[in-house]
């Protein structure tokens, strides 16, 4: 094939959030394996400033050959997106204002290798939209609903898929005084009863998640989790295990959501903490497949489909459940709709299991995110008669 009829895909990676080096891992791994057979790769980095930074192609593919973190390069050149389709083609242009003067560099399809706030919460996503460019993964309401646990729960439950019992919280409604904080206190004791768990509407990483055996550590808690988001959810701790599984959207219209191998982390920590994840090399085991028998493994994976449905998932998620090993039931615990894609991440790990490679799993999202912008242009904009 020419290299001129190449699908050219550009990398986004980095971001604004505290998952900006786990992006790095998986942006490393996603640059080494797209199929250079059928892809161009330029790669785009978001500094934690939030400058989009343009790498040399050829030095930052040498450097996914050989290093496990994509660093941004020294010489990255500042670039902005294109808002308008040119030509047909969408592009980068280089700032002006760095003293560079490069022609658009025009691509394809962006995959977004960024995770957290800001990445995968549907600001990126909009961005993507208003320039009419394709996009691997959901679109900007499953992301930004995928990223906010109490709207996520709120949607699973109301297509009758069991969630862990939960209550949240508002900045104003219990700051205001201590009064307020006693009646919160009072209300979780009597609804959810301790132990629970207090985290973030809207973090990742288990930044903030604290759990709380008794009432008396219950303020401290809340007041933790407060740092990090304007919304908080207070949630009944399940003695869990923690199962996962990798859902990918049908490339037949229409088709049940597709579903791989089930896995499970078990952390070695009390919870799959901040430390567990990050800090702790020894933090968890992955467990592919999850020691689950025939009844368990159809139930978990038509909850995968379901919650993909319900949360309107494109292209692909990681859904997240419990276990509860005191009543045996699955409850939906969150949705990841820009999994960690480290060569050893769960979700290429599930689908690796499933049969299907890590480069054909790229090219499938990219294929599917290709397949969206055309049916999205069939689309009409204005009133015809
Ligand atoms: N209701 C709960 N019961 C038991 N464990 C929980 C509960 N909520 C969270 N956890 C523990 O905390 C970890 C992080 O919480 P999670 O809601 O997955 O947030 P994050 O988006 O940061 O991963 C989970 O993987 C699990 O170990
Ligand atoms: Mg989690």
């Amino acid at each position: 094939m020419p290299a001129s009829k190449k699908i050219r895909v550009a990398v986004l990676y980095g971001g604004r959030s505290g998952e900006h080096e786990v992006s790095l891992r998986s942006a490393a791994s996603v640059v080494r394996n797209l199929d250079r057979n059928r892809f161009e790769v330029i790669s785009v980095a978001i500094d934690k400033q939030g400058r989009w930074l343009l790498n040399d192609s050829v030095k930052i593919s040498e450097l996914a050959g050989k290093s496990a973190v994509l660093a941004i390069l020294p010489d990255a050149i500042p670039v902005a997106l294109l808002p308008e389709v040119a030509q047909g083609k969408s592009a980068f242009v280089a700032l002006e204002n760095a003293g560079h003067k490069v022609a658009p560099i025009e691509f394809d399809v962006v995959f977004p290798v960024i995770h957290g706030p800001l990445c995968e919460d549907g600001t990126i996503q909009g961005i993507l939209e208003l320039a009419e460019v394709p996009y691997v993964g959901c679109g900007v309401l499953a992301s930004s609903v995928g990223m906010d646990k109490d709207v996520a729960k709120r949607l699973a439950r109301d297509a009758g898929l069991p969630i862990v019992p939960f209550v949240s919280l508002r900045t104003g409604a219990w700051l205001k005084s201590s009064e307020k904080m006693g009646q919160v206190r009072e209300r979780v004791q009597r609804e959810l009863g301790f132990p629970v768990f207090v985290k973030p509407a809207n973090m990742g990483s288990s930044v903030g998640v604290h759990k709380v055996r008794e009432a008396a550590n219950f303020d401290q808690a809340v007041k933790d989790a407060f740092r990090y988001d304007t919304k908080v959810l207070v949630e009944r701790a399940v003695d869990a295990r923690e199962i996962e599984i990798a859902v990918m959207e049908n490339s037949e219209a229409g088709g049940a959501p597709l579903v791989s191998v089930v896995g499970e982390i078990v952390p070695t920590h009390e919870f799959y903490s901040y430390e567990a994840k990050y800090l702790d090399e020894n933090g968890a085991v992955l467990k592919i497949p999850a020691d689950l028998n025939l009844e368990q493994i159809r139930i978990v994976q038509q909850l995968g489909r379901d919650i993909f449905e319900a949360l309107e998932c494109e292209g692909m998620a990681r859904v997240d459940l419990f276990l509860d090993r005191t009543s045996g039931k699955f409850f939906f615990n969150e949705v990841n709709t820009i999994p960690g894609f480290t060569s050893i991440s769960m979700y290429p790990k599930l689908w690796e299991a499933a049969g299907m490679g890590y480069s054909e799993l790229l090219s499938r999202l990219v294929d599917l995110a290709l397949a969206r912008q055309v049916r999205k242009h069939a689309l009409l904009r204005e009133f015809k008669a």
